[in-house]
């Protein structure tokens, strides 16, 4: 069996930093009444505080000598920002010149205004990142990233949901993946946050922000279901996600969803940091490593 780690982290969303510091006291209170845990810091205005992150991050990567790593999407903060994107170019798209990066879309990355994709956004992201799902094998385990913000609001792109779905569907049925010692799926949304079943209603532990739709952090229950049921039929045991800017761990009947914190702006009480996973002797492990 092949032993070997990767990294997956979430949400480096450069540019928060500069929108989240320095926040006008009322607006800060508004938000931490919804469960986001708006840090009263001054103002720091361009992207300093998203390059320390990124540098640091890259720099401690290097000595882990991964196999790869996986960006659970919101790679930037404003779609189509070509300061942010070249940020994130010159950092994590630098070091994937020597060890594969993958990309994860997140809404931020796709979702016009933050929320729901369409075909230009979409395309816009597929010439910035490469395709938005796709799979790809190491060692003897089969990976799988999916597009969770067409899962999410699929209302301009019926067709690509269904292309997903398909391509989801055929990739876990597949010989490769049915001898496959692990099947692990990437995704920026979490699919669920405390069971399969749950509701598209917000837990008072999860509130949705302000001025967002109830549910905003998860999968809608009616496209989450068959997700869930072909995941399970291949017997995925593990989805890593992101969005929710802060760790977290969903178990139903032997399909895990992990959060990861935020690689940048964290909204919890957990630092930014990112997610060492261990493949070895046929079991999956991870941690989180602050940064
Ligand atoms: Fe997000």
């Amino acid at each position: 069996m092949a032993n070997f780690n990767f990294i997956q982290m979430a949400d480096p969303q450069v540019g928060m930093f500069d929108r989240f510091s320095g926040m006008d006291p009322e607006a800060a209170a508004l938000l931490r009444e919804h469960g986001l845990n708006v840090k009263d810091t001054p103002k720091s205005e361009g992207l300093k505080l998203d390059r320390l992150n990124l540098t640091t991050a890259v720099e401690q990567i290097k000595k882990i000598d991964p196999a790869f790593v996986v960006v659970c999407g919101d790679m930037v903060d404003t779609a189509g920002d070509e300061n942010e994107i070249a940020l994130i170019r010159e950092t994590l798209g630098a070091y994937g010149a020597e060890t594969p990066v993958h990309w994860v879309p997140g809404n931020h990355d796709i979702g016009v205004n933050n929320l729901i994709p369409d075909s230009e956004s979409t395309a816009k992201y597929r010439s910035e990142f490469g395709d938005d799902y796709y799979s790809f094998s190491h060692g003897e385990s089969k990976f799988i990233i999916l597009n969770s913000v067409v899962l999410d609001r699929p209302q301009n792109l019926l067709d690509e949901h269904q292309n997903q779905m398909d391509f989801l569907g055929d990739t876990l049925q597949s010989r490769e993946s049915k001898d496959s010692e692990h099947v692990v799926a990437f995704m920026h949304h979490p699919l669920f946050l405390d069971n399969a079943e749950e509701a598209d209603v917000d837990f008072d532990w999860a509130p949705s922000p302000p001025n967002q739709p109830s549910g905003y952090w998860t999968i809608p229950l009616e496209r989450r279901t068959p997700v869930v049921k072909l995941l399970r039929e291949a017997k995925v045991e593990t989805v890593f996600a992101g969005h929710w800017h802060r760790n977290h761990q969903a178990s139903d009947n032997g399909l895990d969803v992990v959060v990861t914190s935020a690689l940048g702006y964290p909204l919890g009480d957990d630092p930014s940091g990112y997610r060492i996973v261990t493949v070895a002797d046929g079991a999956l492990n991870h941690e989180y490593r602050e940064l």
